[in-house]
């Protein structure tokens, strides 16, 4: 864990243990009373949760159950997709659009194929080797780490940008690249001690800001974290 620091910098803004305790346990207690029940929250296999995390990059969650629950019917794991042609896989990705999602998870698959046969392929767990892999960035690697092998990483995509920087720094602007650091700063402070915590926490940011931080308008009326959050009442903060 990186030290606090007083003044904003791209270690990020001073942040307050104590706030930042309370913003965990309220927010995690709101998802296990609010989450949405859907299937990549329901297994701990890497390659499903590579595969909707793939999906959901570009597309609404509507959009991406009936084709993540095909898509791994056709391939019901990476070394499926490693035995696979480019096309193949393309083909099952259709309707989705952003295409050379599914060809570098083609790729990705025969890079962690581990015998020449192509039977067995696993996904590295620590985020710094996933992000070696094609098509996987810091985000991504955050998820795959978090969600599938339970260890205690942060993750930041444009919905935990805006919740972290209304809750803790609103003079930060996720498109400042410079700014995008020290939510991720952020992010990494305001992380459970466990990993199995993390979990929840990091999907209930996500879910945070789908259902209630949301881009166009702040519900904070609703908002578990309102009692914590340097924007709260704000309705539409930046
Ligand atoms: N968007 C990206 N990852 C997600 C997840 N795990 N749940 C819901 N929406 C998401």
């Amino acid at each position: 864990m990186p030290s606090r620091s007083t003044s904003a910098s791209d270690a990020g803004p001073a942040l307050d243990p104590l706030v930042v305790n309370d913003f965990g346990r309220r927010l995690r207690a709101w998802y296990r009373r609010s989450a949405r029940d859907l299937p990549w929250r329901n297994t701990r296999d890497a390659y499903r949760i590579l595969v909707s995390e793939l999906m959901l990059q570009q597309t609404q969650v509507s959009r991406v159950v009936p084709k993540y629950h095909e898509f791994l019917k056709t391939f019901p794991s990476l070394a499926h997709v490693a035995r696979a042609t480019p096309d193949r896989v393309t083909e099952a990705w259709s309707g989705l659009g952003y295409y050379a999602r599914a060809r570098n998870l083609h790729r990705l698959a025969l890079r962690v194929t581990s015998d020449g046969t192509r039977r067995r392929a696993k996904l590295p767990s620590e985020p710094h080797q996933l992000r070696e892999l094609p098509g996987i960035g810091a985000y991504t690697a955050g998820a795959v780490a978090s969600f599938a092998y339970g260890k205690r990483a942060a993750l930041v995509d444009t919905n935990v940008a805006r919740v972290l920087s209304r809750v803790f720094a609103p003079a930060l602007s996720p498109k400042r690249p410079r700014d995008l650091t020290a939510i991720w700063r952020i992010a990494e402070r305001s992380l459970p001690r466990t990993g199995a915590a993390t979990w929840t926490h990091n999907q209930a940011l996500m879910e945070l800001g789908a259902l209630v931080c949301t881009a166009r308008v702040a519900h904070c009326h609703r908002c578990p974290v309102r009692v914590v959050c340097a924007s709260a009442g704000d309705g539409s903060p930046g």
